[in-house]
């Protein structure tokens, strides 16, 4: 099962028009982490819309966003003065860069189900950092369920390039499993022959798991935070926003 969502090149495409910049609270918070950092990567880049944003607010310095599915980073390429990668992690790992900030948007973080998958991609974030870098990224947290809302957050409509009516149904197609949430988007269109039906799975780690895996990669906590505006995490906070340094 694969998510179309984000490798199939229309839906990719439609993808900045259900997440518009202007709704996307978490962009507030990142912004500005992002103007102020010499070198930024953002993995996990998506369309690469914070570091287009970044660059079109004046970033001067180094931007890279790296991506392992070609419909998100087809369109991230339509801006050519920032690097864009077509990967995960591992990509990162013969190049030896240095970044003073890595950011995973978008709960791109979530998408890392395995553990060993998290670890190794941890270990290369960590490698990546500058002495005094910054790896900022959020998981949502798992104590609030927001899956079970889901079909109505993450259902709507949107106009696609050719002026048609897309609509996009989100449905959670499971029990959770552990700590793995898995559900459907459909995308349909009088406009299309069928739908398209993407299949996605979310891993939602608590705060102290997260913590824990960090920890393997030789990374803490610096700062967390439960929204975007900067609130303390608790118990009920929707995220798990968290700003890590090397230990
Ligand atoms: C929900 S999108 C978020 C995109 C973007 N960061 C944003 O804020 O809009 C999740 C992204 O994670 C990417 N992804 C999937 N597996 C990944 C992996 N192993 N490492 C990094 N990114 C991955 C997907 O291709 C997708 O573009």
């Amino acid at each position: 099962m694969v998510d179309k969502v984000f490798t199939d090149t229309r839906l990719a495409a439609l993808y900045d028009s259900f997440s518009p910049e202007g709704a996307r609270d978490d962009f507030r918070f990142y912004l500005p982490l992002v103007m102020a950092a010499p070198s930024v990567l953002d993995l996990g880049c998506g369309t690469g819309a914070l570091l287009r944003r970044a660059r079109a607010d004046g970033h001067g310095g180094r931007l890279c966003g790296v991506d392992p599915a070609p419909g998100m980073l087809e369109v991230a390429r339509a801006q050519e003065d920032i690097e864009w990668v077509l990967g995960d992690a591992s990509s990162l790992c013969s190049r030896g860069d240095r970044f003073d900030l890595v950011v995973m948007t978008g709960h791109a973080f979530q998408v890392l189900l395995g553990d060993d998958e998290l670890r190794s991609t941890l270990a290369v974030i960590a490698a990546t950092l500058t002495d005094t870098g910054r790896f900022v990224f959020e998981t949502r947290n798992p104590l609030v369920r927001e899956w079970e809302t889901w079909h109505q957050r993450y259902s709507g409509e949107v106009l696609d390039e050719t002026g048609a009516v897309v609509r996009c149904v989100c449905h959670v197609t499971g029990p959770v499993d552990g700590d793995l949430v898995s559900f459907t988007h459909t995308f349909t269109s009088d406009q299309w022959t069928e739908p398209e039906i993407s299949y996605s799975k979310l891993r939602f780690l608590d705060a102290p798991t997260l913590a824990a895996f960090l920890s393997t990669a030789g990374l803490v906590v610096a700062e967390q935070f439960g929204d975007w505006d900067r609130s303390p995490l608790t118990a009920t906070s929707p995220e798990i926003i968290t700003v890590a340094c090397r230990a």
